[in-house]
């Protein structure tokens, strides 16, 4: 692809972005319970624990994307000095709402596209972490190699939640894993139908321009890490589902995972 074509393309799905998350905005969270489920809910806070003990007191972390606040309320919590970045104004607005006034004072919060962000910010983090971000890159590579600049030595790469790009193992398993999909999709709906919280997928098509793709490939990301001075401690694959039984039965039974975190340290130079 040349640079023109490249450019409008990165500035098409920039705009589907804007778009589609202006419409999600504060509830965000209803509409994906796969993130708040009691499964996904005990990932998200072994997760946070297990960084958090790895950092020093007040340390100061990165959110790329952090939408509506997943991951940087509970570092803030934690007493972390938190820097969200995010290109939805709306998100940014649902996170303020959400900001306990005792931690007011350790978060700022910027409205940009990370790339953008990166190119222009001087300041070092203790932890860079980024939660359901890659997919809606055109380009995974670059962000990640500008966000690794960010760090210090000896901190922290979190990639959280993730959709996760592999080959089908075994036809069997996955003709499992696709039924139990339609049924926790089917339930979802159900809900949301119930809940009158409208959903708009459909909008979703360009947005999240990695999953054409099959998601994003923790092993090229881990390369571009290692290439960067990082060494990865820990590649965590799972099954995330609308619903916490459908997620365990898909991680512990079928192990069709379709996620991942990542955990990576910034070597000392
Ligand atoms: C799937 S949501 C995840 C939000 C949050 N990190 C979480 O896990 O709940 C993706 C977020 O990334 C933001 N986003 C998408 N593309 C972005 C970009 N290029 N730069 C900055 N933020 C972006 C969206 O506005 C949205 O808030």
């Amino acid at each position: 692809m040349n640079p023109p074509d490249l450019a409008e393309l990165r500035a098409r799905v920039l705009e589907a972005n804007r778009r589609v998350h202006a419409r999600e905005n504060a509830r965000y969270l209803t509409r994906h319970p796969e993130q708040t489920n009691a499964f996904q809910k005990r990932i998200l806070k072994r997760t946070v624990r297990a960084v958090g003990r790895e950092l020093p007191a007040g340390a100061r972390v990165l959110d790329l994307g952090c939408g509506t606040g997943y991951l940087s309320l509970p570092f803030l919590e934690r007493g972390c000095r938190v820097t969200g970045v995010d290109l939805s104004p709306e998100m940014l607005e649902a996170l303020d709402a959400r900001i306990p006034e005792a931690c007011r004072d350790r978060i700022r919060t910027v409205e940009a596209d990370a790339e953008s962000f990166l190119a222009e910010e001087a300041e070092t983090y203790d932890a860079v972490l980024l939660s359901a971000l890659l997919h809606h890159l055109v380009e995974v590579a670059p962000v990640v190699r500008r966000a690794c600049a960010r760090l210090k030595p000896g901190g922290l790469f979190l990639v959280f939640f993730e959709p996760l790009k592999q080959a089908v193992a075994s036809p069997g398993r996955f003709a499992w894993h696709r039924a139990l999909a339609r049924m926790d999709e089917g339930l979802y709906r159900g809900v949301m139908r119930l809940r009158r919280v409208p959903l708009f997928d459909d909008e979703y098509e360009e947005s999240d321009y990695q999953r054409r793709f099959g998601g994003i490939d923790p092993g090229s990301l881990a390369a571009t890490l290692e290439d960067e001075g990082l060494t990865v401690l820990e590649v965590e694959k799972y099954s995330a589902r609308r619903f916490a039984g459908f997620a365990f039965l898909g991680t512990r039974l079928l192990r069709t995972p379709n996620t991942f975190n990542l955990l990576a340290r910034k070597n000392d130079s």
